[in-house]
């Protein structure tokens, strides 16, 4: 039996690979051969979706994963029945605070992205089941600096330099994962993400939330601010995509996966300009004319750091591929809001 653990499970991710994997009601843990769901576990600080809630496969735990992880481990006992990842076989830990919020308030990202994931990693080792660990890392691992420019192209062998505090406690997170592996702790996977667009609901605290945002809101006939300028260009991967290849980390044999190194998702290359204009195509211009152009030092700055052209070669040999275009990803989030 497969026995799930979804850290940040109430969030826009999390909440959807749990219906995924509950809409299956069977996974492969790492090329084992797949196994009927027994339990999805959702760890989370936020309110989980009532569908969600209401799944009788579905334990909700509330509260902050660091902490309660913490607390389960102070007794120095291996994890037995009532700890938060008794019996997990698979966890994808996809509990974060997001890239804005993380610059605005450095003690915030301290704790729920290092400290978080230094508390699932232990208490992974304390299971003693060497678990399958997927890890949503970014690509905001990635960075351009004076004495380190950004590559034109950004693969799978290019030097994290990252230029956010985000990015430094992903990164960390990535390297941690990789040594629990190496000791035989447990079996990391970390999936570097690129920017997923179209984000449903509200606006987040994510630096690179507009690019959600100047499709989301203009579709909804509702202004939205771009605070950079139409040439900036952008790697984007739609939700759909972006939860294959969670998937595809969990479910791959350690073979196929290919080692200990993080690997990053296949990414579409658009500029800022070319999403208003496949925008107009489905809204029309009145949909465009509710952009507010208003630049942005902070986050065109992170945005020129971060990569926009990505050559996603392990991934690609795992069977993932990039979206084709932007319409196509408009279109998804049309029909999936119901629009
Ligand atoms: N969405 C993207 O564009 C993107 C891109 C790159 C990487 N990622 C990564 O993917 C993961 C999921 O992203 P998302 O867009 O679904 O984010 P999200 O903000 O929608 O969900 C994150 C969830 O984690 C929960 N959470 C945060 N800190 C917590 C804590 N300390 N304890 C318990 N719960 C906590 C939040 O309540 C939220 O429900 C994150 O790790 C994020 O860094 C996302």
């Amino acid at each position: 039996m497969a026995n799930v653990v979804v850290t940040g499970g109430a969030g826009f991710l999390g909440s959807r690979l749990a219906r995924e994997l509950l809409a299956a009601g069977s996974v492969d843990v790492a090329g084992g051969g797949a196994r009927p769901l027994a339990r999805v576990t959702i760890i989370d600080q936020s309110p989980v979706p009532a569908d969600l809630a209401a799944d009788e496969r579905v334990a909700v735990i509330r509260g902050d994963l660091g902490d309660l992880l913490d607390r389960a481990l102070a007794g120095g006992h291996p994890p037995a029945d009532g700890h938060p990842l008794a019996g997990a076989n698979l966890i994808f830990h996809l509990a974060a605070a997001v890239s804005g919020e993380c610059e605005a308030d450095f003690d915030l990202g301290m704790r729920a992205n290092l400290r978080a994931t230094q508390a699932l990693l232990a208490s992974c080792r304390a299971l003693g089941t060497n678990p399958v660990v997927v890890y949503a890392s970014s690509v905001a691992v990635f960075g351009a600096s004076g004495e380190h420019p950004l590559p034109a192209v950004v693969d799978d062998d290019t030097l994290p330099n990252p230029q956010s505090s985000y990015g430094v406690q992903k990164v960390i997170g990535e390297h941690l994962l990789a040594d629990y592996t190496r000791k035989g702790f447990l079996r990391g996977r970390a999936v570097r993400l690129p920017t997923v667009s179209v984000r449903p609901g509200r606006p987040n605290g994510a630096a690179t939330g507009f690019l959600s945002g100047i499709i989301r809101e203009p579709l909804a006939g509702e202004r939205v601010v771009c605070p950079v300028e139409p040439r900036t260009g952008a790697a984007l991967i739609s939700p759909a995509r972006a939860i294959d290849g969670l998937l595809c980390a969990a479910t791959s044999s350690g073979q196929a996966w290919g080692g200990r190194s993080a690997v990053i998702l296949p990414a579409l290359t658009v500029t800022v300009a070319e999403m208003v204009a496949a925008l107009e195509q489905v809204g029309g211009p009145e949909a465009s004319a509710l952009i507010d152009w208003v630049p942005d030092p902070v986050v065109t700055r992170l945005m020129m750091s971060w990569p926009a052209r990505i050559r996603a070669g392990r991934a690609q040999r795992l069977g993932l591929t990039p979206d084709p275009d932007i319409g196509s990803i408009i279109r998804m989030h049309l029909t999936e809001s119901g629009h």
